[in-house]
C-alpha cells in the first residue's frame, strides 16, 4: 500500500511517501480503508519528539512509522471476534498512538471508531476525533455567560473549542498569533488576544474557564486569571508545566477554590459519538485549512511545522 513514511524524528524533510505491506487486522482488529486524514498538534510533536511525552511510541525513534492520528474511511474486513461493524460501514476515530492513518489501510481497534454521519464527507469526519473529543472534555459544564480563555486558540484543537463553547452560550477570549486574530473572530470567539504582544496571565480574576493547549506558564501564575470557583484546564504544553500542574492542584484548590488540572481526555467512543452528532446537527463546525492528496504529504507536514494554517490540514487518501 501507499503511505507516508517517518521511520525518525526531526524536520519535515524526514516524512516521505512510499510503500509498505498491507496491513493484517489481528481477530479483535478491523481493517479501514483510509479515505481522509486530519492532522494535529499532536502529529507536529511525533514528527519532531518534542516534548518528552511525543517519545512514549519510541524514544530514538517511532516504533509505527506511519504518522497520522485523526482518521475517516470505510471498513473492508474485520477478525473473526469482532462484533458491530462490517465491511462497507463508513467510520471515523483517533488511533491508538497518534499513529498509522496516513496509509491507505489500517488495522486498529474498532472501539476507537464510530460511525460516519452519511451527511459528513470523508474530510470532514476526520477533522472532528482528537480535536472534537478535546473540546467537548474542555467545554463540558460551560454555562451561558461563563467567560472562557482558550490559550492556543487558533490550532487544531482550539477551533473546536471556540465552537462548542459559543454553542453553549460561554463568552470566549481567543490567545493566538496576532495575524490569526480575523480567523478566530470568524469561528466566534468574542475578543482575542495576541500572544506575542500581551500576556492573558497578567489579567487578575476574569475567567470562569482557562483551556491552555500549549501550556508555558507556572499554575501559580496562571491561577491569577481565574475568578474564585474558575478552573485552568492544561491540555497540552511543556512537560515541566505539565508535573507543576499536577502538584500544584491540591494546593491552590485548598489556598484559593480555584482549580487548575490537566485535562486527560480519554479515547470514549460514546464522546467521539456524541461531538459528531454535534458536527452533524451543524451545532459546530470544524474549520479546513485545506485538503491534500497523500502523495504531497511532505508539503502538508511541512505547512504543519511551520503553523501557517488556519484550520486543519486534511490529506486525501485517493
Ligand atoms: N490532554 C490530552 O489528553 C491531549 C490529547 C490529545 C492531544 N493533546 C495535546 O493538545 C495540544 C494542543 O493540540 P492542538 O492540536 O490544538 O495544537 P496546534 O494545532 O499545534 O495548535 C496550537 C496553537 O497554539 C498557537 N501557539 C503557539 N505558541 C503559542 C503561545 N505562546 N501562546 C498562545 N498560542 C500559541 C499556535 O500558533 P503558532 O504556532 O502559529 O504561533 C497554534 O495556533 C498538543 O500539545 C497535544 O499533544 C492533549
Amino acid at each position: 500500500m501507499r503511505a507516508v513514511i517517518q521511520d525518525r524524528y526531526g524536520s519535515a524533510d524526514v516524512v516521505e511517501v512510499g510503500d509498505l505491506p498491507d496491513p493484517v487486522p489481528a481477530d479483535d482488529e478491523v481493517l479501514v480503508r483510509v479515505r481522509a486524514v486530519s492532522l494535529n498538534g499532536s502529529d507536529r510533536e511525533n514528527l519532531v519528539g518534542r516534548p518528552a511525552y511525543a517519545r512514549l511510541g519510541g524514544l530514538r525513534r517511532p516504533r509505527n512509522p506511519v504518522p497520522g492520528s485523526d482518521v475517516a474511511g470505510t471498513v473492508v474486513a474485520v477478525g473473526r471476534s469482532v462484533t458491530g461493524y462490517a465491511p462497507g460501514d463508513d467510520v471515523l476515530g483517533e488511533l491508538a498512538g497518534y499513529r498509522g492513518g496516513l496509509a491507505e489501510y489500517v488495522a486498529t481497534a474498532p472501539r476507537l471508531l464510530a460511525p460516519k454521519p452519511a451527511a459528513l464527507s470523508f474530510a470532514q469526519a476526520a477533522a472532528i476525533p482528537q480535536a472534537g473529543c478535546i473540546a467537548l472534555r474542555a467545554t463540558r459544564g460551560l454555562r451561558p455567560g461563563d467567560r472562557l480563555l482558550v490559550n492556543g486558540a487558533g490550532g487544531a484543537g482550539g477551533a473546536l473549542v471556540i465552537g462548542l463553547a459559543k454553542h453553549l452560550g460561554a463568552r470566549v477570549t481567543a490567545v493566538d498569533r496576532g495575524d490569526k486574530a480575523g480567523y478566530l473572530l470568524r469561528l466566534g470567539a468574542d475578543d482575542t488576544i495576541a500572544y506575542e504582544r500581551c500576556d492573558w496571565a497578567d489579567q487578575r480574576d476574569r475567567y470562569d474557564r482557562v483551556v491552555d493547549l500549549v501550556a508555558s506558564r507556572s499554575p501559580y501564575r496562571v491561577h491569577g486569571a481565574l475568578r474564585t470557583g474558575g478552573s485552568y484546564l492544561m491540555v497540552g504544553g511543556s512537560t515541566r508545566v505539565l508535573l507543576a500542574t499536577f502538584g500544584a492542584a491540591p494546593v491552590l484548590r485548598g489556598a484559593t477554590g480555584k482549580r487548575v488540572g490537566v485535562l486527560m481526555v480519554p479515547q470514549s467512543r460514546a464522546d467521539l459519538e456524541e461531538v459528531t452528532a454535534l458536527v452533524a446537527d451543524g451545532a459546530v463546525v470544524p474549520a479546513i485549512d485545506a485538503v491534500w492528496p497523500l502523495e504531497e504529504a511532505p508539503a502538508v507536514f511541512a505547512r504543519l511545522a511551520a503553523g501557517d494554517n488556519l484550520g486543519k490540514l486534511v490529506v486525501e487518501v485517493p
